[in-house]
């Protein structure tokens, strides 16, 4: 149907035929000429029009409308000089038509322009998903769904050099922990019982080290039903792996390796390996988070030991009671920041509160070492204690430190929030193409469990299959189950950006040991053998020691792209409600269906 493409054609093709396919992004009438500008995948051309070509096709040309798929016929030329168009790279050429043929025609009105001229920021994004169809076909869509192709042909290919092969795992299977709700689906054949949609193919990329494979890597669909923001989605895809018989050091080299051949390919960037690496407890000191962002400072400053017996009880108060008092310093703060924004009811303040916080406490930072506040914070410092709160924040005339007190994981919360709506806010982050600040690093020790205070009982921090610290665990097999607690898992998580881009372990591979750790997070014996038996009986049957790591590739393809959403690399992606706007799955099922499946709704719906 078509000799080339439209984006592909330049000075050379002068003088040559082609038969081009495409669509209309646009039709001008000049003075009884028409131009086209005819676009596919790879750009547009101009396709000229001159009645002299005759009656037919000028009449055709005359009735288009803009995204009518057309075939056009003509020979290349030269612009005359002062149409040259030097913002596209056909601009100096175009086709002067001798035939069009109009493959089909647009019937509606469209609810958007998909024109490469068109203003893409004007667009509702619930307008462009319930006509994903059309979005997909603008310039940004299709060139974000290209990027996606060669990101994973890169990593299929460093993978494949490295000796890994592509396992598939099933997506109707038993439930594999990650910390979300599952999606179920029920057997019509087995009466009552239900699959889950996996979370990740974690159980089995481990059953497939037990079965010998060695080097296991997939680009998997995963599920699940959590609360949905920017950076997630219902069903999101993993670039997964797992290996054996290699150390931590050893696969953090190989995603450093993997990682940086990417941003090589895709953004010809070199990156400076190796990564730095903050343990876990680091992170959240100076950060407040695990996935910090260091592009910029601001650095929590931990306080306690200047208020502790403060008689400014909110913050002596929390110290007594097991928390924090940290602050953040906000250099030339007090220029930037007015009261209003840090009181209550201020953008700032809005910020702490909705992380949890009671207050935002604020001190400003004068000339001569002195410090204004509001209330009776600075009334209650003394002369040292003023001074030791501006050499531990390094505040200097001008600043204002912001503090967050009360909960340890409430003040970490607030703090890390705040600084991330300042960095925004203060134009603290450069994020221009140039000067772009790739700043992956990983945080690695991760403690095994954390306290889930709703149910008071421990849970697994990453999943209850990573390998807890040798030297944490120490030789003596009695004293596992008490020092398991406290431990800390050879776990990891690769951060870029603030952002979360993957993590992993080195999984339990002695099933004594997986028993504790279950039974640790509160599974009966008897539970954990109906849910697990088959992952612990695996590992009695020599299984090798193996790890592995996942990355969420619609996250990598969101930095990649210059993305705010994931929703914006995935062809076909989900509402924050977890809807297909398209679609409009999920949807309800007939009573005859339900039947079949042995449910019944307490929903009433039409169907039902
Ligand atoms: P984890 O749960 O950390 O680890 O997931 C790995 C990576 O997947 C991405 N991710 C998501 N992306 C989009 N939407 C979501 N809802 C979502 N949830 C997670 C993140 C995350 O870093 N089995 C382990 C990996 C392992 O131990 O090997 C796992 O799934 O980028």
């Amino acid at each position: 149907m078509r000799s080339n493409s439209c984006g592909e054609l330049n000075n050379h093709h002068i003088g040559t035929t082609v038969t081009l396919c495409g669509w209309v992004d646009r039709c001008r009438d000049h003075g009884g000429v028409i131009f086209i500008d005819l676009r596919d995948r790879s750009g547009t051309i101009q396709v000229t029009v001159d009645p002299e070509q005759g009656k037919d096709i000028f009449a055709i040309a005359e009735g288009l409308r803009n995204e009518t798929v057309l075939q056009a016929i003509g020979k290349i030329s030269h612009r005359p000089q002062e149409s040259i168009n030097k913002k596209i790279k056909t601009g100096e050429i175009e086709v002067l038509a001798t035939q069009i043929k109009i493959l089909n025609t647009v019937s509606e009105n469209l609810p958007f322009s998909i024109s490469i001229n068109a203003n893409d920021e004007s667009i509702k994004e619930e307008v462009r998903l319930r006509h994903r169809y059309l979005d997909l076909r603008r310039g940004k869509m299709n060139k974000n769904l290209r990027l996606r192709h060669e990101t994973v042909k890169v990593a299929r290919n460093f993978l494949e050099t490295e000796g890994f092969i592509e396992v598939e795992t099933p997506l109707l299977t038993r439930s594999t922990p990650e910390g979300a709700r599952d999606y179920l689906v029920p057997s019509r054949v087995c009466e009552g019982e239900w699959f889950a949609l996996p979370q990740s193919p974690q159980l089995f990329k481990q059953l497939l080290m037990v079965g010998g494979i060695e080097k296991y890597y997939q680009v998997a669909k995963c599920f699940r039903d959590e609360d949905l923001r920017s950076d997630r989605q219902p069903e999101f895809t993993q670039l997964d792996m797992e290996m054996s018989f290699m150390d931590q050091e050893q696969i953090l080299d190989l995603n450093e390796r993997l990682i940086t051949s990417i941003w090589k390919k895709i953004k010809n960037v070199d990156l400076k390996t190796p990564f730095p690496k903050l343990t876990w407890q680091e992170a959240m000191d100076r950060f407040g988070t695990d996935r910090p962002d260091t592009r910029y400072e601001m650095e929590l400053t931990d306080v306690a030991e200047i208020f502790k017996n403060s008689p400014f009880k909110v913050f002596s108060g929390a110290i007594k009671s097991g928390g924090a008092v940290k602050c953040i310093t906000v250099r030339e703060g007090n220029q930037s920041i007015s009261n209003v924004r840090i009181k209550p009811g201020g953008d700032i303040f809005t910020e702490a509160q909705n992380a949890g916080a009671g207050g935002l406490a604020f001190i400003r930072v004068r000339e001569g070492k002195e410090i204004d506040s509001i209330g009776a914070i600075k009334d209650n410092l003394t002369k040292e204690q003023k001074d030791l709160l501006l050499e531990k924040t390094n505040a200097t005339a001008g600043d204002l430190l912001l503090f967050g007190a009360g909960k340890t994981q409430i003040v970490n919360k607030t703090l890390d929030r705040v600084r991330q709506f300042l960095a925004k806010e203060l134009g603290l982050i450069n994020t221009s193409e140039e000067n772009k600040n790739w700043n992956f690093l990983w945080v690695v020790d991760f403690p095994m469990f954390e306290f889930n205070e709703e149910e008071n009982r421990l849970e697994a921090m990453h999943h209850p299959f990573c390998a807890p610290n040798a030297s944490d665990l120490g030789g003596n097999q009695k004293e596992w189950k008490e020092r398991l607690p406290n431990a800390k898992a050879q776990a990891y998580d690769l951060v870029l950006n603030g952002l979360e881009l993957g993590g992993g372990s080195l999984r339990i591979h002695n099933s004594e040991l997986q028993k504790l750790v279950l039974s640790v997070i509160g599974f009966s014996e008897d539970q954990a053998q109906k849910e697990f038996g088959f992952l612990m009986n695996a590992l009695e049957t020599g299984a090798p020691p193996h790890g592995g790591l996942a990355f969420g590739l619609d996250r990598i393809l969101m930095l990649l792209a210059g993305e705010d959403s994931i929703r914006d690399t995935i062809a076909f992606p989900k509402t924050q409600q977890a809807r297909c706007l398209m679609t409009q799955a999920p949807g309800a099922a007939s009573k005859n269906q339900l039947n079949e499946l042995h449910i019944q709704s307490t929903v009433e719906t039409e169907e039902n």
